[in-house]
């Protein structure tokens, strides 16, 4: 018998449901909550409405573009964090009430786990290109930047992870003291292509191990344009392009140092990277200037499973039924956790 799984995603603002039929995704269906532009940042209460809103017709969509009736479903698999909670308990009630009303399983899924997995999203007719086991990840987005051993789809071990702001965290920081637009990684990621990345040099951490650290560069960041507009009102204007490229390229340079480390260490050579980050064109064009100089064999998501999406919650829920590894109805959501 076939397994059908339908994945939820509410963590942050994006509301998604996706449909996996034995392993093969079917449907994946994200509405993005535009209300948040106008405050530079998402705000969580207006998160959790906007997640209200959407979240019925989001999973009735998902399971029409797939051609599967909820009677079908083998099991229902959702976020149960990290992320906001007001966002989280939305995606998680909906879980419960569905799968109590179907009578059928319900898988918890972590997030990250779901970012890591998102390498295994197959599409139909589709070949796909895997990284094998165990395999390094480098998750970057909005609220996380860790370096990860993955052992197995339910084994993964974090080698180092930011002490303070994530990756997206700072671009996003630097993206609102220029005053661009939000979320400021796209538009830096856009800006820096035609700018000069040595233009201007800014602070790195210096910490031991694997862990990362981005508040320095955010701060340098900030002191360093407060002194340069002093000097000209408008540098900003005058030099967008090639801020944009010198912030792109030492948050890049700080990432990649760890991850090369680490790679070099662990013996390991399939690397990937995931995360909302791993859509710029900066890091995109490291990872593959690193996998010819080193020979790594590197894996990339495509754009559409690099933001939050329900299609990388929907295959680590296939691969928990597999296992038979199911939840009880009473779990709570939680805003912190990381891999274990
Ligand atoms: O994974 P994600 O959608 O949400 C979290 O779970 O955090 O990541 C969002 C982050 C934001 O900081 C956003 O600015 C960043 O990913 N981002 C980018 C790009 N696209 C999204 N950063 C740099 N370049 C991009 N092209």
């Amino acid at each position: 018998m076939s397994v059908i799984i339908l994945g939820i995603e509410s963590s942050c603002d994006d509301t998604s449901a996706a449909v996996i039929k034995d392993g093969v995704l079917l449907s994946s269906v994200i509405a993005s909550q535009a209300v948040h532009e106008a405050y530079g940042g998402v705000v969580p209460e207006l998160a959790s409405r906007a997640h209200q809103q959407n979240i019925v017709p989001v999973v009735h969509e998902a399971l029409k573009r797939a051609g599967v009736a909820k009677e079908e479903l083998s099991a229902v698999a959702f976020t149960r964090g990290p992320g906001l909670m007001g966002s989280l308990l939305v995606g998680v009630s909906f879980a419960k009430g569905f799968s109590r009303a179907l009578g059928i399983p319900m898988i918890e899924v972590n997030h990250l786990q779901g970012h890591v997995l998102a390498h295994f999203i197959k599409e139909e007719g589709e070949e796909s290109r895997q990284p094998g086991f165990p395999f390094i990840c480098l998750l970057v987005s909005g609220g996380n930047s860790q370096i990860i051993r993955v052992n197995a789809y339910n084994d993964m071990e974090v080698l180092g992870q930011t002490i303070d702001d994530a990756a997206g965290e700072a671009i996003d920081k630097c993206s609102k003291v220029m005053g661009l637009g939000y979320p400021g990684g796209p538009i830096i990621d856009k800006l820096a292509r035609q700018g000069n990345p040595e233009a201007f040099a800014f602070s790195k951490p210096h910490i031991p191990g694997y862990d990362y650290s981005f508040s320095g560069l955010k701060t340098s960041f900030l002191y360093s344009l407060r002194e340069w507009i002093k000097e000209d009102p408008d540098f900003v204007e005058h030099h967008k392009t090639d801020l944009a490229a010198s912030l792109e390229k030492t948050v890049v340079d700080i990432l990649m140092d760890k991850l090369r480390k680490a790679v070099k260490d662990t013996g390991i050579k399939d690397v990937a990277v995931a995360g909302g980050v791993s859509a710029n064109n900066g890091l995109r064009n490291s990872f593959r200037e690193h996998a010819r100089k080193y020979g790594w064999n590197i894996f990339i998501p495509k754009f559409g499973y690099t933001t939050d999406n329900a299609a990388m919650i929907a295959v680590t829920g296939y691969f928990k039924y597999l296992d038979k590894d199911f939840c009880s109805i009473d779990l709570p959501a939680y805003s912190r956790v990381t891999i274990k």
